[in-house]
């Protein structure tokens, strides 16, 4: 999305003389960190003021999900206070509205920013307070430590960037699936997994139209976790695997039905309401399960051992409003 410049400007203070780090306004809500925490203010719908804190590694972990997601689909929540809404135009900032205890005592807000206005304060609030040698996307055995003083940055862990591939993978003219090709190791975690190629035999004159991969030996190689990436994209069915460790650092609130198939090891599940986060459903995927998460709850994945699952989204962008409308179902079956 574009927006005029001046939307995007944000709103920064000085740096603290003695930590080192910048405060940050967006709308009705300051940002400010210390050694140990971020700390959310705002004011509530009754005029209090109101402050929330949350530990600063789970707190970058959540802010660089948010980003590098464009704000993902539905609903963003970084623990059971804060988060965001994606209106897919705008986006929804909220301390409490998705919390029926902060909700009934009135101490809730939500305010809605353009796009490009949250995405500017998120981002330079990110590159501000992630410090040299932490990797918010890191599983936590695998990077330095968030705490303490400003000390640098960690620009290229904070600004990876989607690598898209031009047709199928693996066949000319694709570009960046092969990434054990680009020599990244295979983790610790995944020593076991077999990296062999698929035999291929495609007809005579098809051979530039037919191709497979081994998606396990990719899977080995990833850096990161809990991100999924687009691996196959046929028309709105998006096939999302990812590699998992500790905990998924967000709440996921989606605005659709959304699949996980548990390619290897064990994910467990807490899911709860999407509105009031009440506690729903305690799901334990082991290799091989599938589960679909109705589209009015919010989950949140433990990953004792680094693990394969594949998110399987349905990306129309119309599926929200015929939700909503009543035309489209929450769940995935009617029993
Ligand atoms: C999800 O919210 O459904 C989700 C997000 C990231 C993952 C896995 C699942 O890596
Ligand atoms: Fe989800």
């Amino acid at each position: 999305m574009n927006a005029p410049a001046e939307l995007a400007k944000v709103i920064a203070s000085t740096p603290d003389a003695v930590l080192g780090y910048k405060s940050f306004q967006l709308g009705s809500f300051g940002f400010r960190r210390d050694e140990y925490f971020a700390h959310i203010a705002w004011t509530t719908r009754d005029g209090r003021s109101l402050s929330h804190s949350m530990d600063i590694a789970n707190f970058l972990r959540a802010l660089m999900r948010d980003v590098a997601w464009g704000f993902f689909y539905g609903g963003v929540n970084f623990d059971d206070v804060i988060g965001t809404v994606n209106h897919y135009q705008s986006v929804d900032l909220q301390a409490g509205a998705f919390n029926a205890t902060l909700k009934d005592a009135g101490v809730d807000i939500l305010e809605n920013f353009p796009t490009a206005q949250i995405k500017a304060t998120f981002e330079e609030m990110l590159a501000d307070w992630t410090n040299a040698g932490f990797d918010p996307f890191s599983a936590p055995q695998e990077t330095g430590t968030p705490y303490g003083r400003k000390n640098g940055a960690n620009t290229p862990a904070i600004t990876r960037e989607r690598e898209l591939a031009t047709r199928c993978v693996g066949l000319p003219g694709d570009l960046p699936m092969r990434t054990d090709e680009r020599g990244a190791p295979v983790n610790r975690a995944f020593a076991d997994v077999p990296q062999d190629a698929p035999e291929l035999h495609p007809e005579p004159g098809f051979e530039n139209e037919v191709h497979a991969f081994n998606l396990f030996a990719f899977l080995s190689r990833s850096q990161v976790t809990w991100n999924p990436s687009f691996t196959s994209v046929v028309k709105y069915s998006y096939m999302c695997p990812t590699t998992e460790e500790h905990i998924l650092p967000i709440l996921h609130s989606n605005d659709r039905v959304e699949w996980f198939f548990q390619m290897s090891d064990e994910i467990s599940w807490d899911c709860s309401h999407r509105d009031t986060g009440a506690p729903l459903a305690r799901v334990i995927m082991k290799a091989g399960d599938m589960a679909a998460m109705p589209a009015y709850c919010r989950h949140q994945g433990y990953s004792p051992k680094r693990s394969m699952l594949l998110v399987w989204e349905n990306g129309s962008p119309s599926l929200v409003y015929e939700i909503q409308k009543g035309d489209a179902p929450e769940v995935p079956v009617q029993f």
